[in-house]
């Protein structure tokens, strides 16, 4: 089992499987972002197998799939086969911005995808593609219905909310779990990235998301849709879906974090919030025996910080330097 410096249980791995996206969501990239990374710095198939090899046997479980946008990664449905089937990883899931899953959800499915997250910030067409500058709701509306026909569950709907973006839509959100068994998910905006766009204006505390998705009533954590993260679950009287709401800002999640990441590149985060990792690919790439690449793991968990700064740095000046893109959300 993997223990942190601070007791904490860590059994699920968040891998960034390409720092690249067909998006540019105002809240992640900006405009014209041009440091993705070369192909050759990305960990090929063959690699994040051998990881993610490592990181089970130490007693990883559970993985998802991001990005960027992790379905612009070549074979991705290959790759995720074959991670389905590492010895010790027994649920495997996908963060996506939707675009592309109406064509690949079946081959996904066939692949061993149980369930999958999608953004969606905007229920109306011109706000959608302001928000994410190239975006077609259209397109995310059939990714989200071709799910739920493909019988992936729970489907969940990542909503970021920010004032004057999309906050008096937070209803609407709220709305779609009425009638279907999807699972909102308001998050509160974060200090990522030089994005420009985060400010204390713009971010919507969580008592007021709160008030504005009413009436809602508290589950009992038997009902949560599966996945243990960072979301407190509410329903609204008789909807068949849930609503979570994920406050990095007013309400740490920290203590009961469970989480690492690894980006793209190979580099292991041990918080979101983190600026530093440890570099797995150059002793990967180097010939290093599985026994050193798990004293790095083992390394890096150690180092995992008992909580983030984000609302010290949100309240002051400063952001995170790492993109939402680089270190997968
Ligand atoms: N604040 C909150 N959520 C963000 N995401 C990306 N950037 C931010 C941010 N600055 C979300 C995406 C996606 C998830 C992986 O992270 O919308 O749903
Ligand atoms: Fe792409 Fe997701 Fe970032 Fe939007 S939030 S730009 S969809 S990685």
């Amino acid at each position: 089992m993997l223990t942190d410096g601070f007791g904490r249980k860590i059994d699920y791995l968040r891998l960034s499987v390409t720092d690249r996206c067909n998006l540019r969501c105002v809240y992640c990239l900006p405009e014209r972002y041009t440091h993705f990374s070369p192909a050759g710095e990305i960990l090929s198939d063959e690699e994040v197998l051998k990881l993610l090899s490592c990181f089970a046997e130490l007693g990883i479980s559970k993985v998802r799939i991001t990005g960027g946008e992790p379905l612009v990664r070549q074979g991705i449905a290959g790759l995720i086969q074959r991670v389905s089937k590492i010895a010790g990883i027994a649920d495997i899931s996908l963060s996506t911005n939707g675009t592309l899953l109406a064509k690949m959800v079946h081959e996904l499915a066939q692949a061993g995808l149980k369930r999958v997250n999608v953004s969606l910030d905007s229920l109306r067409s011109e706000r959608f593609a302001q928000i994410t500058r190239f975006g077609k709701l259209a397109a995310i509306s059939e990714g989200i219905e071709s799910a739920l026909q493909a019988g992936l569950s729970p489907v969940k709907l990542n909503c970021v909310i920010a004032r004057g973006m999309n906050d008096e839509e937070i209803g609407d959100f709220v709305k779609l779990t009425e009638g279907r068994p999807l699972h909102v998910r308001l998050i509160e905006l974060m200090p990522m990235g030089e994005t420009g766009f985060f400010s204390k204006e713009r971010w919507v505390p969580l008592q007021e998301i709160m008030e504005k998705a009413a009436p809602i009533e508290p589950l009992p954590v038997e009902a949560w849709p599966f996945g243990r993260g960072p979301a407190r679950y509410y329903r609204r009287p008789g909807a068949k879906g849930t609503v979570g709401f994920i406050s990095a800002l007013s309400c740490g999640f920290c203590s009961s974090c469970n989480r690492v990441r690894l980006t793209a590149k190979g580099t292991l985060v041990p918080c979101l919030d983190a600026s530093e990792g440890v570099d797995l690919r150059t002793p990967l790439r180097g010939g290093a025996s599985r026994k050193d690449i798990q004293q790095l793991i083992l390394s890096a968990v150690r180092k995992k910080p008992a909580r983030h700064h984000m609302l010290e740095r949100a309240l002051g000046a400063g952001r995170n330097s790492r993109y939402m893109c680089q270190v997968g959300g």
